[in-house]
């Protein structure tokens, strides 16, 4: 595959009647973020039904750093498909589940001995990591952040802050559950500034102990290090120094949740590891198997050995595909050194997108961390107000010109980047030349709109 090539009017014919079937057969509360069916895909690069081709800088929500069906994970897929497909590891285990865990183990912060747990998908790993916590803490309640994402199911949800889609309608929530302010310092809870404000949210916690929940009620703080659906919101360091000071001092376990950060999308094999943190619980999913459906939780060996034997695991965790494709993912990751790779694209977009924040006043904010990375738009930079109808027309234009492009956000206007490491020079300044003739394209209807135009 080349690079982009846009054939029909996007969605093309075949996506058209694809999406017709699909309204008549699939759930109206499955959500997509393209009109486009995809049918097939390589490293960065996409090809929809009708023959159009994408550069993606989505990567399936963040699954794909190591590329579309990159070589090594597409090998030990086809050799472990050859082999067998599923026995349960509960049942009759076998090797590839075991080398993954001590693979993660190895690449996870903390000089102290750690122990994994294989499960299908983030939302899963995070129960786990819960069940795990209040079983070793004999301790109920959680602490959460706003803007937070953490998964739909039941429990997930709950700890999750966004009301639409995720939580209106869906209640009651799970209980034991207080949320406190993130270090979203472009929308400061306490409408304080950085550094002055000397991380007054992290501080606020013991307050928080004082107030409204008790310290020795509390087995957990869940935290994402880079906040993933919640805007791409990279705290400044003290943040999570003061978060772990307050954690070890109340014997609280602190929980990261690196399902979106992880797997070398920060510059790092986990984003803790760029903010010196030591989780006692780390979760991963996403990119950890090249694609396929997998996720882990692992930690300190003594906590992740509180539950009793049978009361962790699953028919389907820990598949024999997905390990063997996590160990191939791996390996590429390592081999390519991705992860500086994820450093220097990450670096020049932040060098694009800053340049773009001079003369598009759209621009209200440019953050990230590693490659993942996010403009946040505004109507007015005084006010803040989201811009949350011209991110949607920025996103239109780009699928409309070649590019998956996807936003986040607790207001819908944030546009977000998680194109895959294995991106080409090339592909990605294409990527980033359509990007930028997106916000072109709004500044200039926005202009043309504006009262007094004829
Ligand atoms: C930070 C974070 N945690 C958990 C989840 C849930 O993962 P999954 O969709 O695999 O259940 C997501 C998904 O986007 C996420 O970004």
């Amino acid at each position: 595959m080349g690079s982009i090539q846009v054939r029909t009017t996007i969605p093309g014919p075949k996506s058209q009647e694809l999406m017709r079937r699909r309204n008549a057969a699939v759930a109206r509360g499955v959500y997509h973020a393209t009109p486009i069916f995809v049918e097939r895909a390589e490293g960065a690069l996409l090809e929809d039904v009708d023959g159009n081709r994408y550069i993606d800088f989505a990567g399936g929500i963040g699954c794909q750093n190591v590329g579309h069906r990159a070589p090594r994970v597409m090998a030990a897929i086809r050799e472990q498909i050859d082999a067998f497909l599923h026995t349960c590891f509960s049942v009759t285990p076998y090797a590839k589940y075991v080398e993954l865990a001590e693979k993660l183990n190895s690449l996870t912060p903390g000089k102290f001995s750690k122990k994994s747990i294989l499960v299908n998908s983030g939302a899963e790993a995070i129960e786990n990591s819960v069940k795990i916590a209040r079983c070793y803490t004999h301790r109920p309640a959680l602490i959460c952040f706003e803007d937070a994402f953490h998964g739909r199911t039941m429990l997930t949800m709950s700890l999750t802050s966004k009301t639409h889609p995720y939580k209106a309608g869906f209640e009651p929530f799970a209980t034991d559950i207080y949320r406190v302010p993130y270090a979203y310092c472009y929308r400061c809870s306490y409408s304080m500034k950085y550094p002055e404000c000397n991380v007054f949210c992290a501080h606020h916690l013991e307050d928080t102990f004082k107030r409204v929940v008790a310290a020795e009620s509390v087995a957990a703080v869940v935290v994402e290090p880079v906040l993933g659906e919640g805007g791409f919101v990279a705290p400044p360091p003290e943040f999570f120094t003061v978060l772990q000071e307050i954690c070890r001092r109340h014997q609280i376990l602190l929980i990261a949740d690196e399902v979106q950060t992880g797997f070398g999308r920060t510059g790092a094999m986990f984003a803790c590891e760029r903010y010196g943190l030591v989780p006692d619980i780390l979760v991963s999913a996403k990119s950890i198997a090249g694609g396929l459906p997998l996720a882990a939780v692992r930690g300190r060996a003594e906590i992740m050995d509180a539950p009793d034997i049978g009361g962790l695991g699953g028919t389907f965790g820990g598949n024999p595909v997905s390990c063997a494709a996590g160990l191939a993912a791996i390996e590429t990751l390592e081999r390519e050194n991705l992860t500086a790779r994820a450093e220097v694209l990450g670096q020049r977009f932040d060098a694009r997108a800053r340049e773009w924040k001079t003369h598009f006043p759209l621009i209200g904010d440019v953050r990230g961390l590693g490659a993942m990375r996010a403009i946040e738009m505004v109507r007015s930079q005084d006010r803040r107000e989201p811009a949350k109808d011209e991110t949607e027309q920025v996103l239109r234009y780009c699928h409309e010109h070649g590019l998956i492009l996807i936003s986040s956000g607790s207001y819908g206007n944030v546009l977000r980047v998680l194109v895959p490491l294995a991106v080409t020079d090339e592909q990605f300044e294409e990527g980033l030349n359509v990007f930028e003739a997106g916000l072109t394209s709004v500044a200039d209807s926005r202009v043309e709109a504006a009262p007094g135009r004829a």
